[in-house]
């Protein structure tokens, strides 16, 4: 069975013309004018682009003494009513747990995923054991390695941690990411707050200033730096840690910044909503910052010191969100919007004249796919490359609403934002997942997809090369004579 997509415009990072996409066994095979085939899609006044690549997401993960409530299942459902056809997942070792031993809960737990799915490993703790998993987790495709420098008593790691294990990272040619805010002074402003009667959600805010990231984000590129691997940077926020990520990519380091949706375009003044629960559902880490840090952000996208946009989607319930009344710190940290990633940027970014379709289609699917080593099996319109596609229809609007979203929990942080630019048809390896409003899923159609490592690519010119040299010794004993 073949299928054609017929009579739109096709949209990728860097070209725009209009062809027709023929499509056989999950692949494209033909790209072209007047093409045929057994179903026929029709894509008049919609662009053809290749499907979204969400690199950070958090489903039924456990933290903070709950699990996130979207799991693979809903997850990759929403994504697909949203454009998005893969999601890299975040598995999460417990303390002194196994890589591997966690990477086969998380292939358990994705079995009911619609859509293709990869995974990072974390770096909850460091020891022998997790030096040598660190190779079986390459071998096994999962080549990308998070650290928290936050979350102190719970999944945070040291200087030294994150010295050790980026070394190792870069010898395994594999790729670090951070989580860049400094838990210390975190924990220091967080029981500060908390001593002084600041118990509500605008205090989760307070207790992570810009500071507390742009000063991570800054020992994050240089400890890299001295250990000679590229480094991916999550959920960027603010200008100082921006600041410091175009710096290092000025330098000439492979270093990489992802903003998210949520930062985009949500502002800290959602924490003084006087809705309690309001401001509980949008407390995240880092936290939503004012209008200077997102004219940055933006900034970022539209110069390319910033690489991509992402959702961090850890979606918890009101019910999960109240576990933190009387103490902010409680709070379950996350948000969603793995259904709303696209149609949300679409909207503040091209239908405003920010970013053009082509810089949609980079940071939002080809330069994902290309720094985590997806391409061009993923992020691409291409013979040969997998037929994830969607067909966008710029006209077509909705107001976003709780009500109608494919997530499992009960409101949406974007809840009353209109949008124009949805899809019309997202495809999964050429199964229509979503067509007209509806999702036509279908369980266990996802498939793990394992990356490759490369060569570190920074050793060439980073820290790592003069750190690593051998040095004459130049001193043995006590001198011979005193001053
Ligand atoms: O608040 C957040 N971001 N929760 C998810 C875990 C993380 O830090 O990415
Ligand atoms: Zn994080
Ligand atoms: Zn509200
Ligand atoms: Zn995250």
């Amino acid at each position: 069975m073949t299928t054609v997509i017929k009579n739109g415009t096709i949209v990728t990072a860097d070209l725009t013309y209009k062809a027709d996409v023929l499509i056989e066994g999950g692949t494209i095979t033909a790209i072209g004018p007047n093409l045929s085939g057994d179903k026929v899609l029709d894509a008049t006044g919609c662009y053809i682009m290749p499907g979204g690549i969400d690199p950070h997401t958090h489903l039924e993960m456990p933290f903070m003494g709950t699990y996130s409530a979207d799991d693979f299942e809903s997850g990759t459902r929403a994504g697909l009513a949203g454009g998005t056809t893969m999601v890299v997942d975040f598995i999460l070792p417990g303390q002194g747990q196994g890589l591997m031993d966690a990477a086969k809960a998380w292939h358990n737990k994705s079995g009911r995923a619609h859509a293709d799915y990869s995974f990072h490993m974390a770096i909850t703790w460091w020891g022998q054991q997790v030096f040598d998993d660190m190779e079986a987790s390459v071998k096994a495709g999962i080549t990308s390695f998070k650290h928290f420098m936050a979350y102190k008593g719970a999944l945070m790691v040291n200087d030294d941690e994150l010295f050790s294990s980026f070394r190792r990272v870069g010898d395994l040619g594999g790729l670090a990411m951070v989580h860049a805010e400094n838990g210390d002074v975190v924990a220091e402003l967080t029981a500060k707050l908390l001593a002084e009667g600041n118990t509500g959600p605008e205090a989760h805010a307070y207790s992570r200033p810009p500071q507390v990231e742009g000063e991570a984000t800054n020992r994050a590129i240089m400890i890299a730096d001295m250990a000679g691997t590229p480094l991916y940077v999550v959920h960027t926020s603010c200008e100082d840690a921006h600041e410091a990520i175009r710096r290092a990519r000025q330098a000439g380091k492979r270093v990489w910044g992802e903003p998210l949706i949520q930062h985009l375009v949500l502002d800290e003044s959602e924490y003084f909503n006087a809705n309690w629960d309001h401001a509980a559902r949008r407390v995240m880490s880092p936290p939503f910052r004012d209008k200077k840090h997102q004219d940055s952000l933006w900034a970022g996208l539209q110069s390319g010191s910033l690489s991509c946009v992402a959702t961090d989607h850890c979606a918890f319930t009101t019910a999960q969100k109240r576990f933190g009344v009387g103490n902010f710190s409680k709070i379950p940290n996350g948000t969603g919007g793995l259904e709303d990633r696209l149609p949300v940027l679409w909207q503040h970014g091209v239908n405003t004249g920010r970013l053009t379709p082509n810089e949609f289609v980079a940071v939002t699917s080809t330069n994902i796919a290309k720094i985590l080593n997806l391409y061009p099996k993923k992020g691409a319109v291409l013979v040969g490359a997998d037929a994830d596609l969607i067909v966008w229809d710029p006209a077509k609007e909705k107001t976003i609403g709780a009500t109608a979203q494919q997530s499992a929990i009960d409101y949406n942080v974007f809840e009353g934002q209109k949008v124009k630019g949805l899809p019309r048809y997202t495809l999964t390896r050429g199964r229509v997942a979503f067509e007209d409003g509806t999702v036509h899923g279908q369980e266990g159609w996802g498939q793990f997809v394992g990356r490759e490592a490369r060569p570190a690519v920074n050793r060439a010119l980073t820290a790592w090369k003069e750190l690593t040299a051998p040095r004459p010794v130049t001193r043995t004993g006590i001198p011979a004579t005193g001053v």
